[in-house]
């Protein structure tokens, strides 16, 4: 029996390091490798690294130190040619998607599959949309679809973080590459959004890391949890096995307060009863419980 070469990683960083030119250490020997297809979130404080970390993954900086690759290649010593091919297979969804003024939301969706299409496809694009019937349905996994046609300085902080997450959807990439990319919507939304962007994942054999900042969110749709502070690496788990210690630990500089999807509602509905286990486990554990159906509890 022929057994097939197991996929590359779509990940593989060794010993990381970025040093902004200020001198600045945001990264610092971060190590880490993702399976192909696998979903991995990344959790931590404000300026833990979960941009740079992003940034390094999506080729957009490069490292001080380390190595990182890329779907099996380095995206540092590729020729051009292959540096294009291999960008057009990682799909990066940005908290607020860099939109020019006047485009219709349309062509930001199709924009996608530029890098994978040819230079007389793509420029028939600009002059009339190729395939808005695709367009159409990755917006409509987003609740989007009658916006189709609008321009995008007509919509909301939110609806164009929606029309980002369709433009990689529509991409279909190996890697998707997410950095915060819920931060504007609701949380009936945001889990909506996420759920989109794990199904594209699971249909596609994609691989998925995002940065979220809501840690019940991460907890509920990523099997495995990386948590990020001060540039280095503190823990990389089973969702299952992600403790209410560990997270007080890494939020400690925000003292100890793990962020979650509806904070209010949350602290709110603790009150006073918030230091006794058992009262709080009845109105905080249920978006937290663990893949196991054990209940973490914040
Ligand atoms: N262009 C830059 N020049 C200098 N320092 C930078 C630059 N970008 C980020 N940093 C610093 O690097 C560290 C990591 O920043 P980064 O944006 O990766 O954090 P983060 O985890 O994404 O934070 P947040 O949750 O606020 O988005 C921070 O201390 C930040 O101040
Ligand atoms: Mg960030």
């Amino acid at each position: 029996m022929v057994v097939p070469p197991a996929a590359a990683p779509a990940l593989d960083v060794e010993a990381l390091g970025l040093v902004h030119p200020n001198g600045h250490r945001a990264l610092d020997g971060l190590t880490l490798r993702v399976a192909a297809g696998e979903r991995v979130a990344i959790i931590g404080p404000s300026g833990a690294g979960k941009t740079s970390l992003l940034r390094l993954a999506g080729m957009s900086l490069r490292p001080t130190a380390g190595r990182v690759g890329v779907l099996g290649s380095d995206p540092w010593a590729i020729a051009p040619r292959a540096l294009r091919g291999l960008r057009a297979r990682v799909g990066l969804v940005h908290q607020a998607p860099p939109v020019p003024p006047r485009l219709r939301v349309v062509t930001a969706v199709l924009a996608g599959r530029l890098g994978s299409w040819s230079v007389a496809r793509a420029l028939a694009s600009l002059v009339w949309p190729v395939d808005a019937a695709g367009a159409h349905e990755a917006l409509g996994r987003l609740g989007l679809a009658d916006r189709l046609f609008d321009r995008c300085d007509r919509l909301s902080g939110g609806q164009l973080q929606r029309v980002g997450i369709a433009r990689v959807l529509y991409q279909a990439p190996d890697l998707i590459l997410a950095d915060e990319p819920v931060s504007a919507l609701d949380p009936t939304l945001a889990d909506r959004a996420v759920g989109a962007l794990v199904a594209q994942s699971q249909a596609s054999g994609a691989a998925l890391v995002a940065s979220l900042h809501a840690v019940d969110l991460a907890l509920r749709w990523f099997p495995r949890i990386v948590g990020l502070r001060d540039g280095t690496l503190r823990f990389d788990l089973p969702a299952a096995d992600v403790t209410r210690e560990l997270l007080s630990a890494l939020y400690a500089a925000e003292g100890g307060h793990v962020p979650r999807q509806d904070d209010t509602v949350a602290v709110r509905a603790l009150g006073d009863d918030a230091l006794d286990p058992a009262a709080a486990s009845q109105v905080a554990c249920g978006p937290l419980d663990g893949r196991d159906g054990r209940p973490l509890c914040l």
